[in-house]
């Protein structure tokens, strides 16, 4: 019988706050199947009085952090010793999607700044090709938004959305006040991370190639 997704993210979530132990500082990713694991991590410091410090990546998780009473520390101060997030999509080589819910900068960064990186997921987020089911998502400084679409046209893409507000008129505002960009490439290529970095104006791309990265399925 098939185990639903929101079982296989309760698996997962479950597994990785298997790996908390004491005096840690963890980074914490963003979305549904991170809180879930926050949820289990913070029992897990509740019952066995562990000493542990979070590095969240988003507002949505940081609130999560508070709530569950966890305690809060910055990049300035502590190096992770591991960082877990979801993703969107992964392909066969653990290239990801990532950055559904708009935090891709400190996702990239958190996981840039971690000794040790795992992705949690369930199986619907397993494709043959990125870019199968979801976009690209970009975080753009406002100021740049035309120069950037006008960049990305000449990349071969098949539509390109400036991801709007649902509970406000206008665009969504990223967590560093910038735009994002929803865009569905013809194909993904293995530089296109890089190739997206490089225009004037990018803060981050959700796509994530070649790191060095542990991927953690029911
Ligand atoms: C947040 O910006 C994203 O990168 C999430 O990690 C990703 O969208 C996965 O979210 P779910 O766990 O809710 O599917």
């Amino acid at each position: 019988q098939e185990i639903s997704n929101i079982d296989q993210k309760e698996i997962v979530a479950k597994k990785i706050s298997k790996l908390v132990q004491d005096s840690q500082t963890i980074g914490i990713g963003s979305g549904s199947t991170a809180f879930l694991a926050l949820k289990h991590i913070a029992q897990k410091v509740k019952e066995e009085q562990l000493t542990i410090k979070v590095i969240p990546t988003s507002y949505e998780i940081e609130l999560a952090c508070t709530y569950l009473g966890l305690t809060l520390t910055t990049l300035q101060q502590e190096r992770p010793d591991w960082y877990f997030d979801g993703a969107d999509e992964v392909d066969v080589d653990n290239n990801l999607i990532k950055g559904r819910g708009g935090a891709m900068f400190r996702e990239k960064l958190l996981l840039m700044s971690s000794n040790k990186n795992y992705i949690i997921v369930d199986k619907s987020k397993m494709v043959t090709h990125l870019g199968e089911k979801f976009k690209v998502p970009i975080e753009v400084i406002p100021e740049a938004i035309n120069y950037v679409r006008h960049s990305l046209v000449k990349m071969d893409i098949v539509t390109m959305d400036l991801r709007m507000a649902t509970k406000k008129d206008g665009p969504v505002i990223t967590e560093n006040g910038n735009f994002i960009l929803d865009v569905k490439f013809k194909k993904i290529e293995r530089t296109f991370e890089k190739d997206i970095k490089n225009i004037v104006g990018v803060i981050a791309s959700g796509l994530f190639q070649n790191y060095d990265i542990s991927i953690i399925t029911p």
